[in-house]
């Protein structure tokens, strides 16, 4: 086991008695969440190849403006300045990436990986003028419990996608067919882990049974509590794969869309 023994005072910036690898997480993380941010950055901005059929990008969903037959608006208005953006993610990405950001779990991650405040247990910090989440801006993370919401609708919206991804048009009948594509696959389990990271929400916790001194008495409010607290269990793992998976929806379908990538499914 690591030693973990702190020096009574830990004065410089990264000094510590740990012998562990206590610097892999924190590196990992920022790789990850790096290269994340990156990749949606770019695919928000691209605008085009977010759909494919009855397939819509969950970087992209709910497409309020725009020209596939998923937008809920159709076309942008003539009169939209030319100024402003035109891709209909960037019009939605802020809420998911503010729940994210927001979230209890990243915050303490990426408070390590990339502020290095501190940069894990027992090593020192870069400055000591930390204050909580109490004062301006950090005070503004309290506002997850509000992205939450939106989480949720939004998890509603992507299971509408999934549904929608189900129906299939026959070139040779011209109508709608049911059936499955590997698309249809990809974007299941893109809400199954969505909806196991929102629902493990230490918000929806608080909301669930947290908020009350006593949950004895209160069957429904108790097995609520209990079940957003199985998923809260596992909320890192729910946090990541979630992550990544939303990556590679996107990726799937846009592949699927520049006719780099065949959509196998079965047609019933
Ligand atoms: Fe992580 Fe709410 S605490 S999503």
């Amino acid at each position: 086991m690591a030693d973990l023994h702190v020096p009574a005072t830990i004065q410089r910036f990264g000094q510590t008695a740990r012998r562990d690898a206590w610097w892999v997480r924190p590196l990992v993380v920022f790789t990850v969440l790096s290269a994340f941010v990156i990749y949606a950055t770019w695919a928000a901005l691209q605008g085009v190849n977010y759909h494919y059929g009855s397939y819509l990008s969950p970087l992209y969903s709910p497409e309020l403006f725009g020209k596939s037959s998923h937008a809920w608006f159709g076309p942008l208005p003539e009169s939209w300045p030319a100024f402003l953006p035109t891709s209909p993610a960037l019009f939605i990405l802020w809420a998911p990436g503010l729940f994210r950001l927001t979230c209890y779990y990243y915050r303490g991650q990426y408070y390590r990986a990339f502020a290095a405040d501190p940069p894990s247990c027992a090593v020192g910090e870069p400055s000591r003028k930390y204050s909580g989440e109490r004062k301006f801006p950090l005070v503004l993370q309290n506002l997850h419990r509000y992205f939450l919401y939106i989480a949720l609708f939004f998890l509603l919206i992507l299971l509408y996608d999934v549904w929608k991804a189900m129906w299939f048009n026959d070139a040779e009948t011209g109508h709608e067919r049911f059936g499955v594509g590997v698309g249809t696959i990809v974007l299941a389990v893109n809400v199954v882990l969505l909806g196991g990271y929102t629902f493990g929400c230490h918000s929806l916790r608080h909301l669930a049974g947290g908020i009350k001194d006593r949950l004895s008495g209160r069957p429904i409010r108790r097995r609520m509590y209990m079940c957003v607290s199985c998923f809260n269990r596992r909320h890192m793992v729910w946090a990541w794969l979630s992550l990544v998976w939303v990556a590679f929806s996107d990726l799937y379908v846009r592949l699927c869309a520049t006719g780099m990538l065949t959509d196998w499914k079965i047609l019933l």
